[in-house]
C-alpha cells in the first residue's frame, strides 16, 4: 500500500531510485501475507511516509474539504452515515467526520492495514496541536466530541477497538466495497480518498454498483483520485507522467505488486465509469499541471508516452487528480 500525503503536504524524500524501490516493493510482496505486510510496514515506518510521529493534519484537512463538499449542495452531515472504501493505516477521515458530528462511518478494507502505533502517532499530534486542529476545523468542529478526544488522546492506554467506538467507526477489514453485506438504501455518503487508482477498473465498476444498491435514493458518492505516478512521490528525478511511457507488461514488472499496483486510468477514463454506472455529475473538479501541459505541448525527448496513451490529449494527461461528486440519475 502505498502512503498518501493527500494534496495538503509533500513530504518526498529527496531522492531515492524508484526502480530500487519498486525492486523492494517486489521481493516483500512475495513472502507470506501476514509477514510481508509487516516487513511492507517496517520498512514505511524507517525510510517511508510513516516515519514517526505521523502526522494526521493533512488527512484532517481533506475530511473537512469533504464535508464542505457535501453541505455546499445543501446536504446535511450530521449523524448521517458514511461508507468510506479503502481505510487504508488510519481511520483519519472518519475521525474527521466524526468531529464534523457525522454519525456512524463504515469503513472496509481489502487489507487489515490499520496499525495502533499510527493511531498514538495521530493522537499525539491531536494533544500538541490543538489549536491547528481547531482552525482546519472551524465551525465545523464538534466541541464535545473534541474535548471526548483530547481525554482519550492522554489516555496511556490507546488501542484501535477504543478508538473506533468512540468516535463511531465500524472498521470491515479485510472486507471488499464490491461484496458489502449491508442492507439496500443504508449510507448516505459513498466516499474514497486515493483509492480509485489502486483498483482495476472492472473492480471499481463493481464497487460503485454495490454502492448505488446501499446508499440511499438522494445520497452522494465523493471520491478524490490520484493520477500521479506514486513512484515520483519519492524520486524528484521524474515526473508524475512518468509511468506513461511503459506499456502494460513493462509497467506490470515494475508495479504489479499489492503494494503499488496503479491502473494508470486517466481522467476520461474515470469520467467514462462513472457514466456506465449510471452517475450523474454535481461537481468534477480536475488538478492541472501546468508545467506537464507545457512539457506535453513542447514535445521532444524529455517526455515520452507509450502508445496505450497516445491518443489522448495534452489537456487529459496533464490533469493529476480530480474529485468527483456523482448521484445516481433518478
Ligand atoms: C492508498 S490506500 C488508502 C488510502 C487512504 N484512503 C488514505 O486516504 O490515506 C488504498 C486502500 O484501498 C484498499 N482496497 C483495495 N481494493 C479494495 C476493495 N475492493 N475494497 C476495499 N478496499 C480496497 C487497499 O487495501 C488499500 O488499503
Amino acid at each position: 500500500m502505498y502512503n498518501e500525503n493527500s494534496k495538503t503536504g509533500d513530504k518526498r524524500t529527496p531522492r531515492f531510485n524508484w526502480k530500487a524501490k519498486a525492486f523492494i516493493q517486489n521481493f516483500i510482496a512475495m513472502f507470506p501475507k501476514s509477514m510481508s505486510y509487516e516487513l511492507y510496514f517496517q520498512m514505511q515506518r524507517h525510510f517511508g511516509g510513516y516515519k514517526k510521529p505521523y502526522d494526521p493534519l493533512g488527512h484532517f484537512e481533506t475530511g473537512v474539504d469533504l464535508i464542505k463538499k457535501i453541505q455546499k449542495y445543501g446536504y446535511d452531515t450530521d449523524e448521517k452515515v458514511f461508507f468510506e472504501v479503502g481505510t487504508g493505516r488510519v481511520p483519519l477521515l472518519p475521525i474527521a467526520f466524526w468531529l464534523c458530528g457525522a454519525g456512524k462511518t463504515i469503513t472496509v478494507d481489502l487489507n487489515p492495514y490499520v496499525r495502533k502505533e499510527l493511531i498514538e502517532d495521530a493522537l499525539f499530534v491531536v494533544n500538541k496541536e490543538k489549536n491547528e486542529i481547531k482552525s482546519i476545523f472551524g465551525n465545523l468542529l464538534n466541541e464535545d466530541r473534541f474535548e471526548l478526544l483530547l481525554d482519550y488522546a492522554k489516555s496511556k492506554k490507546i488501542n484501535k477497538e477504543d478508538i473506533l467506538q468512540l468516535c463511531e467507526i465500524e472498521y470491515i477489514a479485510p472486507g471488499d466495497a464490491s461484496k458489502t453485506k449491508l442492507k439496500d438504501n443504508s449510507v448516505d455518503y459513498h466516499i474514497s480518498h486515493t483509492v480509485y487508482e489502486h483498483i482495476p477498473l472492472n473492480i471499481i465498476k463493481d464497487i460503485l454498483k454495490e454502492g448505488n444498491r446501499i446508499i440511499t435514493r438522494d445520497g452522494l458518492f465523493i471520491n478524490y483520485i490520484d493520477y500521479r505516478d506514486h513512484f515520483a512521490q519519492m524520486d524528484k528525478s521524474i515526473s508524475v507522467i512518468n509511468f506513461l511511457q511503459y506499456n502494460d507488461k513493462d509497467w506490470d514488472k515494475y508495479a504489479g505488486n499489492r503494494y503499488m499496483y496503479m491502473n494508470r486510468a486517466r481522467h476520461d477514463e474515470f469520467m467514462e465509469l462513472f457514466e456506465k454506472v449510471g452517475h450523474d455529475f454535481m461537481e468534477i473538479e480536475p488538478d492541472v499541471d501546468e508545467d506537464i501541459q507545457e512539457m506535453l505541448n513542447r514535445g521532444g525527448a524529455e517526455i515520452m508516452i507509450d502508445k496505450k496513451f497516445e491518443k489522448k490529449s495534452n489537456e487529459i494527461l496533464s490533469i493529476t487528480g480530480s474529485w468527483f461528486v456523482t448521484k445516481q440519475t433518478i
